[in-house]
């Protein structure tokens, strides 16, 4: 049976104009809007209480499992306003199936897929004024389940709660849509076969940042991975997956096993023949793209993500020096992809794969 979700509503919303002042110039994860829905779980009794409630904090015991032992999933997905009014989802039971996977990988219990979407549907239902309209922003949304069991023993927690936050966005990255570049890191790696890589769960994401500061201090906003084996073939960068363009017209993304299942990845696989584009999934290794970038075998490379959406690259570096993807610039490809997927989330095109839902 399907989970309810009905609103608790807020007692002190933010005023029109706050709210007005926060979507003029949202930025990435930094507000949110005044309700969440939740929902716990028990080993005894499984699902319940489930509500939209009032936007704020939870009340953490210090031996929270999940403070010590990182029990814990989460997923990204946008509420896009189209123009004339409406709003809609982009494959949120993509997002519910995935949920389900780390779930199972991180020993917490699945939460039935319509449960899940109702969930969404409930909250931005709730928080309709708070999706933005005009360019391209949208009202990101943040599921997350955590092991809530006071409880120091290590075993998978018999008490868990699970939310969903919603934040107006903007672009991920603060440069706006501009090529980003790209650190390589030959020191750290994210994720092994048989390890948490293809969960989204935030253990995978705690194990980037320190490779991630490098980056930064390197100039870099991304890091990209290779494998925990060999660390010779591409895995995927410290937030998204990662696409490679060829001159034969590929695109060329590293094969499922311990990356992230992207939603954008799958959906580019399927846009990818309407733009006259061959998809191929298939080990890549590092070297191949860097030889491929001085011979011109490689033309385009660019990030992708619910966050990152289609991200250009426009250079990789190292220790050892910097590479450049084409001239730098945003590619002809990677700019086609972008602007089909936008179109489809924003309702510019048919939505000829059935992906849109609507909410209202
Ligand atoms: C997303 O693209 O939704 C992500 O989860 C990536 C990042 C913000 C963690």
């Amino acid at each position: 049976m399907s989970l309810k979700f009905d609103l608790r509503p807020s007692a002190a919303p933010r005023s029109d104009a706050e709210r007005e002042a926060i979507l003029a110039d949202p930025g990435f994860g930094t507000h949110f809007t005044d309700h969440m829905a939740v929902a716990t779980w028990t080993a005894q009794d499984g699902w319940g209480d489930s509500a939209v409630v009032p936007y704020g904090p939870f009340q953490v015991d210090p031996a929270t499992a999940v403070l010590h032992y990182a029990q814990e999933i989460f997923e990204g997905m946008k509420a896009y306003r189209h123009a004339d009014g409406s709003v809609w989802l982009f494959r949120p039971f993509k997002n519910a199936e995935r949920f389900n996977a780390s779930a199972r990988r991180m020993a917490l219990p699945e939460l039935a897929e319509e449960s899940f979407v109702e969930s969404i549907e409930a909250l931005v239902e709730a928080d309709e004024s708070w999706v933005p309209a005009g360019g391209e922003t949208s009202l990101y949304l943040r599921p997350f389940m955590f092991a809530s069991e006071a409880f120091l023993g290590v075993r998978s927690a018999q008490r868990v709660q699970y939310c969903v936050i919603a934040s107006p966005a903007g672009s991920y990255f603060s440069g706006g849509v501009r090529p980003v570049s790209i650190w390589l890191s030959r020191e750290y790696t994210r994720a092994a076969p048989g390890g948490t890589g293809a969960a989204k769960c935030g253990g995978n994401y705690a194990a980037s940042l320190v490779a991630q500061a490098e980056a930064a201090r390197h100039g870099c906003s991304q890091v990209l991975f290779t494998d925990a084996v060999e660390r010779r073939w591409v895995d995927e960068l410290g937030g998204m997956n990662v696409y490679f363009v060829t001159d034969r017209d590929e695109l060329v993304t590293p094969e499922l096993g311990t990356i992230l299942e992207g939603v954008t990845r799958d959906a580019i696989i399927a846009l990818a023949p309407e733009l006259g584009l061959t998809p191929v999934e298939r080990r890549v290794s590092l070297q191949e793209i860097l030889d491929g970038l001085r011979s011109g075998a490689v033309r385009e490379i660019f990030a992708c993500g619910t966050a990152a959406v289609i991200t250009p690259i426009g250079e990789l570096k190292d220790v050892e020096g910097t590479y450049q993807v084409g001239d730098g610039q945003a590619g002809q490809i990677t700019s086609r992809l972008r602007q089909a997927l936008l179109d489809l989330q924003y309702g510019r095109t048919p939505d000829t794969h059935g992906w849109m839902h609507r909410i209202r």
